[in-house]
């Protein structure tokens, strides 16, 4: 088994009004088969044994699949693997006598509430605000029973693909969630079971980003070069035409 030591500056904070600094630690012998949360693990368990405060850190599922964990990873969300989220980064992609700095996804919408753990609340207001489909009465029909081309399948299938982490945000210079919420718009309005609320769901999610306090595109695609699932701009794209075509017509 192959192990590496790690110097790991890590980002401290106590609760969202004391202020923050970097915290240094030393791990030695760290095999590179774990994920870094296993390694974040393996810091915690020494931290505990030495009666001292674990790092808080959201994780979930460590199958790349619910959105949960996140980190910045020497400026990078996520680390420096693509397409990859914090919990499938392996630490066979660092070297030996390697130096980290992992700080918690930045925005003003995002607040901190501990260590590297934000709250990311305003993500689920957003979808609040339109990203489902209403079934007011009856059974939902059945899918197979309305024909959609394969293309436009694939489309939305790639959209739904967002697993909501924020690493979008994190990275972008603005704090934008446009790719977030152009995904969400995208995976719907593609479809023709999104199509009857197509309007209000444009309005509604696009209003309540920023609401929220989400800054606005500049075509900078810090977003899409972090994203673990791959969400192409195109979805930005989409979500302003949705939205022009709703607020024009
Ligand atoms: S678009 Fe990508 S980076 Fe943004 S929330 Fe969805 S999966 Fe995460
Ligand atoms: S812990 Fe679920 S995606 Fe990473």
């Amino acid at each position: 088994m192959k192990t590496i030591a790690l110097t790991l500056h890590i980002w401290r904070q106590a609760k969202p009004s004391t202020p923050g600094q970097l915290e240094k630690h030393h791990l030695d012998n760290i095999s590179t088969d774990m994920s870094f949360l296993e390694m974040l693990d393996v810091l915690n368990e020494k931290l505990t044994r030495e009666d001292r405060e674990p790092v808080a850190f959201d994780h979930d599922c460590r199958e790349g699949i619910c959105g949960m964990c996140g980190a910045v990873v020497n400026g990078i969300a996520h680390g420096p693997e693509q397409e990859t989220t914090l919990c499938q980064l392996h630490m066979r992609h660092f070297s030996d006598g390697d130096t980290l700095y992992i700080e918690p996804f930045r925005s003003r919408a995002f607040p901190l509430i501990k260590d590297l753990i934000v709250d990311r609340t305003a993500l689920d207001r957003i979808i609040q605000a339109g990203g489902y489909v209403s079934t007011n009465t009856g059974g939902a029909p059945d899918g197979n029973a309305i024909p959609v081309s394969s293309i436009i399948s694939e489309q939305a299938m790639d959209a739904a693909a967002c697993i909501g982490c924020g690493a979008c945000v994190a990275s972008c210079p603005n704090s934008a969630a446009m790719l977030f919420t152009g995904a969400k718009i995208s995976q719907l309005s593609l479809l023709p079971q999104g199509h009857p609320e197509r309007k209000e769901r444009a309005l509604g999610m696009v209003q309540a980003m920023d609401r929220e306090g989400f800054g606005n595109c500049t075509n900078e695609r810090e977003c899409e070069a972090v994203c673990p699932k791959g969400i192409s701009i195109a979805n930005i794209a989409r979500m302003n035409r949705e939205f022009l075509k709703a607020a024009l017509l």
